[in-house]
């Protein structure tokens, strides 16, 4: 049984008081969701402190963005898994598109972060998915097996067993175009038939996020599909109210 999870990646979005404002949206709601949908959400670092302290003993989960793969040293800029344990937070995410596209992430970096927030006994939410001219080039799934097979090789099948993974088809993200339910469907299916490959308990056990443009008006839609086990939410997961719409999607 896959417990759906809603997490709101807020990207390089918001401030202290718009931070304190949307959570306070979030508790209030929350309620209403119930116990079958987990809720998370992924702040700037630097406000991962506020967020531990008004989410601290409430049902809602945190994580951070982005971690390094070193232990802490002199990586001027970067950020180690044990300060993310500092601020407990439960997740964190590797591998985003925008960290692959635009800060020249390899697949072999985002495995050794991937393995880096494991071994930290943080659970690493591994983002994959394609670019508009590789779906465009029919070539959506070599993409997307590539980039969870380096994850593989390094991690293993254990490895997935304790991560959550994100398809996040990148020509869906903040452009407004989502993934049609049967799209995303069918992407989701070949990863976990790929994960099966290997382990078909652990395949059946992931939970496997779909990301791009998820909205209250579509996250239903696509929550219905079998192989969707929750969204990873951009822009949307900045208002409280349609947050909590998609969470109720889930
Ligand atoms: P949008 O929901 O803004 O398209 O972003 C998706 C995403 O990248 C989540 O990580």
């Amino acid at each position: 049984m896959r417990i759906p999870l809603v997490a709101g990646n807020w990207k390089m979005n918001g401030s202290l008081s718009s931070t304190q404002e949307l959570l306070a949206g979030i508790k209030q709601g929350i309620g209403a969701i119930g116990a079958g949908v987990e809720c998370a959400v992924f702040p700037p670092f630097v406000y991962l402190a506020e967020v531990e302290r008004l989410l601290g003993g409430t049902v809602i989960g945190w994580g951070a963005q982005n971690v390094s793969e070193q232990q802490p040293g002199a990586f001027t800029g970067e950020v180690a898994t044990a300060m993310l344990l500092d601020f407990h937070c439960t997740y964190v995410i590797v591998g985003h598109s925008e960290r692959r596209t635009l800060y020249g992430e390899t697949d072999a970096i985002v495995a050794r972060k991937f393995a880096a927030a494991r071994k930290a006994g943080l659970t690493p939410v591994l983002c994959i998915g394609e670019l508009l001219e590789e779906r465009e080039r029919g070539v959506t799934e070599e993409v997307v097996a590539r980039q969870l097979d380096a994850v593989l090789e390094l991690e293993g099948i254990e490895g997935i067993e304790e991560a959550v993974i994100a398809y996040e088809p990148v020509w869906a993200i903040g452009t407004g175009k989502t993934a049609t339910p049967e799209q995303a469907q069918e992407v989701h299916a070949f990863i976990r038939s790929r994960l099966a490959r290997h382990d078909a308990a652990i395949a059946a056990a992931t939970r496997i996020l779909y990301g791009g443009s998820v909205k209250g008006s579509n996250a239903a839609e696509l929550f219905a599909m079998p192989d969707l086990d929750g969204g990873l939410v951009g822009g949307a997961s900045l208002n409280a109210q349609e947050f909590l719409t998609i969470a109720k999607g889930a």
